[in-house]
C-alpha cells in the first residue's frame, strides 16, 4: 500500500488493511487454509489457465448483468458465502454483510456457527437470505436450528458436505489459538492490545461474541480451543446421502449441497433431490493438495447442469473471475474471504464499494466480449 492509494477497491486492497487492523489470529483464521496451504494458491491461480475472448463490433448497448439465483432476481451472478464468526471480524459482522448484500441486490448466506443470530440478521434487512447447516449430532438441535432459520425469513439451505472434520489448519496451532496453552493465551492478548482499532470497534462495541445460532452450545469464540473442541464433538461426521433425504423432509425451501468437487458426487446429490450444488473446496481450508474449484467446475457443469443449478466458490476475486466461472458452467458464484476482508477493513460501506466493482467488472467484460445478456455468457466465449 502507499500513501497515494486512498481507496480500497479489490480484494487484495480490503486483505492488506484488513491484516493491518485484525489481531493476528483473527487474521489468521481468515486468510488461512488447511497443510501448506495448497489449494487456497491454485484456486485463484487457477483462474489465471483460462482465457475470456474479446469479441468486437456487436451492439452491446444495454448491458444487463441481472440473473436469478435459486430462485431469486439479483443484480448479478454473485451471492455472499458463508463465512463462520464474520462477527469477531467486524463489528456484528453478519449484519453488514447482509445490508452491503441487500444494497447490492444479491443473496447473503449466514453460517451456522455465525456471531449475529439469524433473527438479528433478519431484523436489519427484513427479506429472505440464505442459511448454511452443518449438520449437528443431535438432530432435535438441527430441526430448531431449521425452525429458527425458516422463522427468520431463509428459503435457500446451503448444506455444507465437506467438514465431517475440521480441515489441520496449521496457521491456527502456530500462532499458539489452537493447544497453545498459557503462551497461546498471552500472544493471543499482545495480538488484541496491538490492534486498538479492533480492540475497541469490535472487542467491545461488538458484542456480544458468542454464536447467536447455537447460543445453548456455545463456546467462547474467542478460544479457538472450545471452538474445534466443539466442531470436533458436534458435528456429525456419520452424515450419508439419506441424511440429505430427511433433510429435504423437514425443509421446505431450496437446497443447495456445499462442497462438492466430483460430478458423480453432484449426480448423488442431484438423485436425492437437491436444487443445485456449489462446487467448493471450502476455500483450500479441509483437503489440502485436492484440484482447485474452477478447474473441477466443467466437468460438474456437464454432469448435472441440465437439471439442477451450479455454483461454484473458492478463489473470485473480481469480476473478471466471476465471467470466466460462467463460461465454465457455474450460474453464479460465491464469494468468501473478499467480503469478510472489506467489512472488516471498512465496514459495510467498504463491501458495497467492493461489490459495486465487481459488477461493474462484469459489465465491462461482457461488452469486451460482445454480450449484453448473462445467459450469453457461454463455453464459446472462453479458451484454455
Ligand atoms: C469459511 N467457509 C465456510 N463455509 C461454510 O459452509 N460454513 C462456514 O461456517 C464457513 N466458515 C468459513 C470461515 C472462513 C473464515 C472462511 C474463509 C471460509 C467457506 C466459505 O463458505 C467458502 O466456501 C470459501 O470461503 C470460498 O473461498 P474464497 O472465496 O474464500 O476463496
Ligand atoms: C471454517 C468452518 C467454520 O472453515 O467452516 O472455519
Amino acid at each position: 500500500m502507499s500513501i497515494y492509494d486512498v481507496t480500497p477497491i479489490s480484494p487484495g486492497d480490503f486483505q492488506r488493511r484488513a491484516k493491518w487492523r485484525l489481531p493476528r489470529f483473527l487474521y489468521d483464521y481468515i486468510a488461512g487454509g488447511a497443510n501448506d496451504e495448497d489449494t487456497v494458491a491454485v484456486n485463484t491461480a487457477d483462474f489465471r489457465r483460462y482465457h475470456l475472448k474479446q469479441r468486437v463490433m456487436r451492439n452491446v448497448d444495454g448491458i444487463d448483468t441481472s440473473t436469478t439465483l435459486a430462485g431469486h432476481q439479483a443484480s448479478m451472478p454473485v451471492a455472499l458465502a458463508p463465512v463462520g464468526m464474520a462477527g469477531m471480524m467486524a463489528r456484528r459482522g453478519e449484519t453488514q454483510g447482509a445490508r452491503a448484500a441487500k444494497s447490492a441486490g444479491i443473496p447473503f448466506t449466514t453460517s451456522t456457527v455465525g456471531i449475529c443470530p439469524v433473527e438479528e440478521v433478519q431484523a436489519a434487512i427484513g427479506q429472505p437470505f440464505w442459511f448454511q447447516l452443518y449438520m449437528l449430532r443431535e438432530r432435535d438441535l438441527v430441526l430448531k436450528l431449521l425452525d429458527r432459520a425458516q422463522a427468520a425469513g431463509c428459503d435457500t439451505l446451503a448444506f455444507t458436505v465437506d467438514l465431517p472434520v475440521a480441515g489441520m489448519r496449521l496457521r491456527d496451532y502456530r500462532n499458539g489459538m489452537l493447544g497453545g496453552g498459557a503462551l497461546g493465551k498471552l500472544s493471543q492478548l499482545t495480538q488484541i492490545v496491538t490492534s486498538p482499532l479492533w480492540a475497541v470497534d469490535v472487542g467491545l462495541k461488538g458484542k456480544p461474541h458468542n454464536f447467536g445460532n447455537l447460543s445453548d452450545l456455545v463456546p467462547d469464540p474467542n478460544d479457538l480451543n472450545a471452538y474445534k473442541a466443539f466442531v470436533d464433538s458436534q458435528f456429525d461426521p456419520s452424515v450419508t446421502w439419506e441424511d440429505i433425504a430427511w433433510l429435504r423432509g423437514v425443509w421446505q425451501g431450496k437446497i443447495l449441497i456445499k462442497g462438492v468437487l466430483e460430478p458423480d458426487d453432484a449426480r448423488a446429490a442431484a438423485d436425492v433431490g437437491a436444487d443445485g450444488v456449489i462446487v467448493s473446496n471450502h476455500g483450500g481450508r479441509q483437503l489440502d493438495g485436492v484440484a482447485s474449484s474452477i478447474s473441477k467446475l466443467p466437468a460438474v457443469a456437464a454432469a448435472v447442469g441440465g437439471e439442477i443449478e451450479v455454483y461454484m466458490d473458492g478463489g473470485v476475486r473480481s469480476g473478471i473471475d466471476v465471467v470466466k466461472a460462467l463460461a465454465l458452467g457455474a450460474r453464479g458464484v460465491l464469494i468468501g474471504r473478499p467480503w469478510v476482508y472489506a467489512v472488516a477493513a471498512s465496514g459495510e460501506a467498504g463491501l458495497t464499494n467492493m461489490l459495486d466493482v465487481f459488477q461493474r467488472e462484469i459489465a465491462t467484460a461482457m461488452a469486451l466480449m460482445g454480450v449484453t445478456r448473462i445467459d450469453q455468457i457461454t463455453s464459446d466465449l472462453i479458451e484454455y
